[in-house]
């Protein structure tokens, strides 16, 4: 653990300017610098770098973040490893704290340094074991990439945790972690044995599970940890911290379905490549990689289940989607995975199947038209019910408008009924209304324009009353939390990559993320954005003056009110009434 303090020093001290120039070069533009954005492909610079807020953004891809968060994601290095690059240029040492002072949650770090300490073992003992050594060899595989993607050996005993874990029959983080088992007369014994060992780390580095892999037919072929407080199978994703710099070099995501495929890949030069865990694409596998790219390529096996595994990522990736992302399948020949089709075809052939992946409007169609008879009137009429509920999931608005056209011809129906059946506008009339007022009929409105406001200027958190603001919900914790942080002094007012630094793994980290990457709409708003603050800060005292003279009616209706409390809402209805558009 690096000290808060220590990060807020070190931001204080870097110019964030600097930090990016040394990648990339800058030019001033105005009160900022700009340059084409090294995170996706542009010709025109929309990547501009903010020396008074310490912040990069860009309105293109929606990257952003500080100095740190800026190295992290040029290097592809994980937090710690930024901030020890960050400070060796300055010359400072980074103190480490062990665990959380007397945190509530000690069990959180036990957790993850008992699945480091247990991942370094199994490493060890791989480079002891000719046998698994031989299996790794026979299955092609190099000692770099194994080295790369810390493979291990857990052997073949079942105990061997016990070498390093000496409260091996005690400790119950061991069981909380899913290292060992317990039977029914409390013996414990490894969980994984005799089996090759594939480490699943998550964005910070950090050993969440293990998968292991039988070295011959033994069942099942691939053990996996449970479910543990650090580990969602559902959400984790094999392989994303070493694919983290190829996404970004090669503008896109590929999702394939094995451990070995991903390493595979990554030894044929394929490094963008990551696996879901023996489970379907949930939103949550998406939602990580969105924030790394803006184009996913799913890779699945041609056979019924590829295509079944294929038809639920699209289903995961619907209510995902926006205009500027898009998704894409690619089928590979029936007896294939990918790890067998590059080590038979090679590199290049992958490469050109990958250039060319089925989109997902023309895999939508074909899926849902295939047991279907289109030259029939039922076929047809099948076709757009099937399609009309999973049109109306879809979040990206000019490619629902396409696949309704589409559905449309195919169906032989008008657009409009297609798009009135799914509940959707067809071909709005009216142009979408500005982001401004947008921003407004969004749930929790008013907090959520404060904290768009306050992520532009932070020093506006201190004009903001903290305790008019609702925080039964995220936005409002989120923006109380800054609100405090910046009143008692513990962030500057001026500096959005220190804000972002001082939330990183708390709670609040991936709404703030969110609604920066969101930025994009008040581009060149910055003027503007004075005026939607005060408008939502007016909005907010004539909401809490609502608010208090319902309960005060309330009061007045069942207990009645105090002579004071009376004068006290006669005040506040005389303010409400001076108050222009108060319906
Ligand atoms: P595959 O059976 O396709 O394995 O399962 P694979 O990755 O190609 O492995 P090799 O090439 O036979 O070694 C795909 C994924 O499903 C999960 C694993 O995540 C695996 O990588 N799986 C599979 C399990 O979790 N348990 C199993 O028993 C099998
Ligand atoms: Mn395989």
């Amino acid at each position: 653990m690096i000290p808060a303090s220590f990060i807020q020093e070190l931001l204080s001290r870097l110019d964030i300017v600097d930090v990016v120039e040394r990648y990339v070069p800058l030019k001033k533009s105005g009160a900022n610098y700009v340059a084409c954005c090294p995170f996706h492909q542009e010709k025109t610079p929309s990547f501009t770098v903010s020396p008074t807020k310490q912040f990069y953004h860009c309105f293109g891809c929606g990257a952003h973040g500080s100095a740190i968060g800026f190295v992290m994601q040029y290097k592809g290095l994980t937090f710690p490893e930024a901030v020890e690059e960050l400070a060796g240029w300055l010359g400072l040492t980074v103190p480490y704290e062990r665990g959380r002072a007397q945190g509530s949650e000690p069990a959180r770090p036990t957790l993850a340094e008992r699945m480091l300490d247990a991942a370094r073992f199994y490493k060890a003992r791989l480079k002891s074991s000719p046998h698994a050594i031989d299996y790794l060899k026979r299955r092609g595989l190099s000692g770099e990439i194994a080295a790369r993607f810390h493979l291990g050996y857990a052997p073949d005993a079942w105990q061997a945790l016990a070498e390093i874990f000496a409260e091996y029959d005690t400790d119950a983080s061991l069981l909380a972690c899913g290292l060992v088992i317990e039977n029914e007369k409390g013996r414990r014994y490894d969980r994984f044995r005799d089996r090759i060992m594939f480490p699943i780390i998550d964005g910070k580095g950090a050993v969440i599970a293990f998968g292991g892999r039988t070295l011959g037919d033994g069942e099942p072929k691939y053990l996996n940890s449970p479910e543990t407080p650090l580990f969602r199978k559902g959400e984790a994703l094999y392989g994303l911290p070493q694919a983290r710099q190829a996404i970004q070099a090669e503008g896109c995501a590929l999702v394939v379905e094995g451990y070995m495929d991903v390493v595979a890949l990554a030894q044929f030069g394929v490094g963008h490549a990551v696996a879901t865990l023996g489970t379907a694409t949930t939103p949550a596998h998406l939602k990580q990689l969105w924030r790394h790219t803006r184009r996913i390529v799913f890779c699945f096996d041609g056979d019924a289940a590829g295509r079944k595994a294929a038809w639920r990522a699209l289903e995961a990736a619907l209510p995902t989607l926006s205009d500027e992302r898009s998704v894409g399948f690619l089928f590979l020949p029936t007896e294939d995975d990918p790890d067998s089709f590059i080590r038979r075809e090679g590199a290049e052939a992958f490469r050109q199947l990958l250039q060319r992946p089925l989109p997902l409007s023309e895999f939508f169609l074909a899926e849902l038209a295939s047991p279907l008879d289109l030259a029939s009137a039922e076929g047809k009429a099948e076709l757009a019910h099937r399609a009309i509920s999973h049109l109306s999931r879809l979040s990206a608005p000019l490619l629902r408008q396409q696949l309704i056209q589409a559905l449309a011809r195919r169906a032989d129906l008008p657009a409009e009924e297609i798009a009135r059946r799914a509940g959707l506008p067809a071909f709005p009339r009216r142009p979408a209304p500005p982001p401004v007022a947008r921003m407004r009929t969004r749930p929790h409105g008013i907090e959520r324009t404060l904290l768009a406001a306050v992520l532009d200027r932070p020093e506006r958190a201190a004009r903001i009353p903290l305790a008019w603001l609702a925080n039964d919900h995220a936005v409002g914790a989120a923006l109380a939390s800054i609100c405090e942080a910046i009143c008692h002094g513990e962030l500057p007012a001026d500096n959005v990559g220190a804000l972002l630094e001082h939330f990183r793994n708390t709670p609040h980290e991936e709404l703030l993320a969110e609604m920066l990457a969101e930025t994009e709409v008040e581009k060149d708003a910055s003027v503007e954005m004075e005026t939607v603050f005060l408008d939502a800060l007016e909005r907010l005292r004539e909401r809490r003056l609502a608010q208090e003279i319902e309960a005060l009616t309330a009061k007045a209706r069942s207990t009645g009110l105090s002579a004071h409390e009376q004068r006290l809402l006669a005040q506040l209805l005389a303010q409400r009434k001076g108050r222009p558009g108060d319906g």
